[in-house]
């Protein structure tokens, strides 16, 4: 899988039933593909912060062939995606990545909600290596990304008027500013 584009490896997922709404509710395939190219080959340490039911951890497993992949949920997952690490918990509590080593690419997907975003990077940020990326998905209003340049150099990337959606916009930090 690891020859295939994100793109390519997104259809195959959702031909075999596996779909994230990255790329259906979403514009963010090639979005990410070209955010994540540059590390593609790299073994890196890749945390996804709201699983659901881990269509987006096969995603990431496919891409990078190098990487360890670890998702983040507060709903126990009964089925765990293969060559993936599952952990449970609260993505508020500091204590649901103790034990993890540190973390170059994350992926907040997880509550969308404002101040949940800023504790969850309060939290995070510590842990990253340098060089890295802190996504941060479907941002709804304007005071998300004030507090969040308020905390780091975050770029935003507006996709509002390609699907038509209020939510279509996600923050970028690139940790070099560590
Ligand atoms: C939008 S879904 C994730 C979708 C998934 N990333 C994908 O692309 O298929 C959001 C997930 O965040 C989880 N979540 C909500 N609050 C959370 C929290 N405080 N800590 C960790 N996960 C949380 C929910 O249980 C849910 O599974």
């Amino acid at each position: 899988m690891s020859d295939l584009s994100l793109r390519d490896g997104f259809d195959h997922l959702v031909g075999r039933g596996v779909v994230t709404d990255k790329g259906t509710a979403h514009s963010y395939i090639q979005f990410y593909e070209d955010l994540l190219k540059p590390y593609r080959d790299q073994a890196i340490h890749v945390l996804e912060v709201g699983v659901f039911e881990g269509a987006s951890l096969a995603l990431w497993r496919d891409y990078f062939p190098k990487a360890r992949i670890t998702g983040v949920d507060i709903v126990p997952n009964p089925n765990p995606t293969p060559g993936t690490d599952f952990v449970m918990g609260d993505c508020l509590d500091p204590a649901t990545f103790s034990g993890l080593p540190s973390i170059d690419i994350v992926i907040d997907d997880a509550t969308h909600i404002c101040e949940n975003i800023v504790a969850t990077f309060k939290v995070l940020r510590p842990l990253m290596n340098p060089g890295g990326l802190y996504v941060v998905e479907d941002i709804q209003d304007d005071d998300t990304v004030e507090q969040m340049q308020a905390l780091a150099q975050f770029e935003v990337h507006d996709r509002r008027s390609i699907l038509g959606r209020p939510d279509d916009r996600l923050l970028v930090w690139r940790s070099d500013d560590l």
